[in-house]
């Protein structure tokens, strides 16, 4: 976490199109985006230089606004420069990458038909998500009050600001118990993710995840069960109720921030930090930083 409050950080942002001192990235207190949570945004992590899927994350974010019925003025090509220029003029190379576009200032009401659609582009230094120590013996989750709404209630395909205050809530809950964050179940009541990552568990050698019918189906996610499966790992993407955690024996979390993480905890449920979590998490951290695993 920056010693600093992200408001006062110093380096640039790419802001509309140009890159400004980072204290000077401000937008008016009268902001749509602010008041009705009409914003999108993306979460990235570059490793050795190279932000990761950075295409797939782009994509996302174009995606994002067009379920929020708004078109982003920047192409993904100009965005996708305008990341890795900001890589390297921030001086960095393993960072964590926020691009986020948001109505502006024109309508103030429910109604903003003819607001400016704005975008900006933040870099900066991130470590571990959740604490290396806790993160190697398995994260303990609370079981979160809140439920990941219905497709007809919410767009929730959509990495739009507003699915967020849910998970903070639900995030500072588990926090002020102790935990390091919770699970989620969904409006059905069946599993569905943490406040920021998605979940799966390991049986008799298969991993079983939740299938994405109402939530982010995460790049990471994705990513993880291309290197199961390419290890021969069954992966079963299917329906799971709450009490069946009950017969899995591992647990982990997956995200472009939690990486591979594995969990020891949810609520009454215990899970070992096994086998196949291992080999996972070391199979990814090898895609993300070939040359590190390479020079290995
Ligand atoms: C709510 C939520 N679910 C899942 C994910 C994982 O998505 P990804 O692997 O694309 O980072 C994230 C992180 O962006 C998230 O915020």
């Amino acid at each position: 976490m920056a010693s600093v409050p992200f408001d006062q950080l110093d380096g640039e942002i790419w802001f509309n199109g140009e890159f400004v001192a980072a204290k000077d990235a401000k937008v008016h207190v009268l902001t749509h985006g602010l008041h009705y949570a009409s914003a999108v945004f993306e979460g990235e992590r570059a490793y050795g230089g190279r932000i990761f899927k950075l295409d797939e994350h782009t994509r996302r974010l174009h995606d994002s606004a067009k379920i929020l019925g708004f078109t982003i003025p920047y192409s993904p090509e100009t965005i996708e420069e305008a990341c890795n220029t900001l890589l390297s003029r921030q001086g960095l190379t393993d960072a964590y990458v926020r691009p986020i576009a948001w109505r502006g200032s024109e309508m103030m009401g429910v109604s903003a038909q003819n607001n400016s659609i704005n975008c900006a582009i933040a870099i900066w230094d991130w470590p571990s998500y959740f604490k290396p120590e806790e993160r190697l013996k398995g994260i303990r989750l609370d079981l979160a009050e809140y439920r990941r709404p219905d497709p007809k209630t919410a767009p929730s395909k959509s990495k739009a600001s507003g699915l967020y205050m849910i998970c903070t809530l639900s995030k500072h809950a588990a926090e002020d118990k102790g935990y390091a964050d919770a699970l989620m179940l969904d409006w059905r009541g069946q599993v569905a993710e943490a406040t920021g990552a998605n979940v799966f568990f390991v049986k008799d050698g298969a991993l079983h995840t939740p299938t994405p019918d109402c939530f982010l189906d995460g790049i990471t996610r994705r990513t993880v069960i291309a290197l199961a499966r390419r290890r021969g790992i069954e992966v079963i993407e299917r329906v799971i109720m709450p009490e069946e955690m009950d017969g899995f024996e591992q647990c982990f979390l997956t995200g472009t921030a939690a990486e591979v993480t594995p969990v020891s905890e949810i609520g009454p449920y215990r899970f070992n930090v096994g086998e196949i979590t291992s080999q996972l998490m070391n199979d990814y951290m090898s895609t993300v930083q070939p040359e590190r695993a390479a020079a290995e």
